[in-house]
């Protein structure tokens, strides 16, 4: 493993995929030599001095309750297990063993554990859909209003937003249904732990609010993902009185380690601290290089940005370079070859992940090898411009069959099954799955426990795992779980 991560390290690559942080410069830029020299040496457990995650009093407390004061909060957690973690703990406070949640269908796959794990039963929020790409758009407000009269002994909703590619949803107006109908709303937020201080330091004009900032009760940061911190250190945030905060902290041990990084702990306070000193500049600097970048694509005839407006978090940069008949996958593997990596694609587009850390330098280079591969191209036009795009309702997303986003593949919804089985994909059609079939990324199951294995389903994990892509929840004999 060190000897591929090293010689990565050896290329000078172009980050755009998570960790937000990209690289060591970004704590060396602001006064981090040191610890960066010696952190290893900090790597302590909890000796006297160094607090208790679950019982934060002393230096834990210190930076959880200057995170609650960064995201105008009443409280914050470190996490060191990811969103991933928070979610579970959330959602096990906010439903009890039995109960239900209205979810989103294209929440993250450690939701489907929460069910699981929780013993929730799961109503689905449909996204609406975006006409001419092959990704999910935000979940509307009046689907969370019907699902909430439908269901009055919901606990709670969950939804992401932004979703992977930056899309997110009317917080504001979902906030205000869910809280008229007295539940709990959690937002997984794991793409959007920036958002907040964009607005906080005067650069979010034409970013969509933060979840804190539009009333949801709990909301989960990946601050790693964007910002500058260690792989899994993330944040969850609560406000208000609808969650015991004294259950929703005894879920939080129960998801977590007993032995907490202090690695990960620290990085979260340095994150913290760069906030705090430095956030004007360097989110300044951050939406300055957008800025640049988005103006200078322009000038590349045929390349599209995916563009939502007001509901978009442009820090996400969705490309689409189909007018030269490559579609994202073809891209990904040409900006490799410039030493450029990305974070996702689907379909046409492909997906580059921004983060605090990155500089002027890797826009340019990144410019330059998409000028390059425009040149060496022939132009066939574009049949669609994604750069504007429609959305079409929920209702389309429920009932499609064709290429449309992950999530509308599936059939019909039952209870989760108690027993279970292996049985042969190829051979399962029908079948209530048992477990979840998750390609990776983007993470969003292709169907879930409890919904049924169509044609499509077995078509699309078949296609999936031809084109060599991940599909969790495919066993090493081509087997899935399904209801006994
Ligand atoms: C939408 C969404 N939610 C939650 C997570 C989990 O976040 P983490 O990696 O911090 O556990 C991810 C991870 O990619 C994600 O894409």
């Amino acid at each position: 493993m060190i000897d591929f991560l090293l010689k990565h390290a050896d290329l000078d690559p172009v980050s755009w995929h998570m960790p937000g942080h990209k690289g060591s410069e970004i704590f060396r830029r602001y006064g981090y030599e040191k610890f960066m020299e010696r952190f290893v040496d900090c790597d302590v457990t909890e000796i006297p001095g160094a607090d208790n995650l679950f019982q934060a009093e002393g230096i834990i407390r210190d930076v959880q309750d200057r995170y609650a004061r960064l995201y105008d909060v009443d409280y914050s957690y470190l996490m060191i297990n990811g969103t991933s973690g928070g979610i579970l703990a959330a959602m096990m406070a906010s439903v009890p063993s039995g109960g239900k949640i209205i979810m989103a269908r294209n929440c993250h796959k450690s939701v489907f554990n929460g069910l699981v794990l929780g013993g929730i039963q799961p109503v689905y929020a449909y996204p609406s859909v975006l006409n001419d790409c092959d990704i999910s758009g935000p979940i509307l407000p009046e689907e969370i209003g019907r699902l909430l009269e439908e269901n009055p002994d919901a606990g709670a909703v969950i939804l992401p937003s932004p979703n992977y590619y930056g899309i997110c949803s009317d917080i504001r107006a979902i906030a205000d249904i869910v809280h008229e109908h007295g539940k709990v709303l959690i937002v997984d937020q794991a793409h959007g732990a920036h958002l907040k201080f964009f607005h906080k330091f005067g650069w979010g004009e034409d970013l969509p609010n933060s979840a804190e900032m539009d009333g949801a009760d709990i909301t989960i940061c990946s601050i790693h993902k964007t910002l500058a911190s260690l792989t899994q250190s993330a944040v969850l945030n609560l406000q208000g009185s609808r969650v015991d905060r004294y259950v929703l902290e005894d879920k939080l041990q129960a998801v977590e380690s007993t032995s907490p990084s202090y690695i990960l702990m620290s990085f979260l306070d340095i994150n913290a601290r760069i906030l705090e000193e430095h956030g004007s500049d360097a989110l300044g600097e951050w939406k300055e290089n957008l800025a640049y970048f988005y103006a200078k694509t322009k000038q590349i005839k045929g390349l599209h940005i995916l563009n939502l407006g007001s509901q978009m978090d442009h820090t996400k940069i969705n490309l689409d370079m189909s007018a030269y008949g490559i579609n994202g996958g073809q891209l990904e593997e040409l900006l490799m070859e410039y030493g450029i990596f990305s974070e996702l694609y689907t379909g046409n587009i492909l997906m580059l992940m921004t983060g605090i850390g990155n500089t002027r330098e890797h826009y340019d280079r990144t410019l330059d090898a998409l000028k390059h591969i425009a040149e060496k191209h022939e132009y066939i036009g574009s049949k669609t411009d994604i750069s504007d795009q429609g959305l079409s309702s929920s209702e389309g997303n429920k009932n499609r069959t064709g290429n449309g986003p992950m999530e509308a593949v599936a059939g019909k919804l039952h209870p989760i099954p108690q027993r279970r089985r292996f049985v042969d994909l190829t051979g399962a059609e029908g079948m209530i799955c048992a477990g979840s079939i998750i390609p990776y990324p983007p993470g969003i199951p292709i169907v879930c426990p409890g919904e049924e294995i169509t044609a499509e389903v077995i078509h699309r994990c078949k296609a999936l795992r031809e084109k060599g892509e991940k599909v969790i929840g495919i066993n090493d004999h081509g087997q899935v779980q399904v209801g006994l």
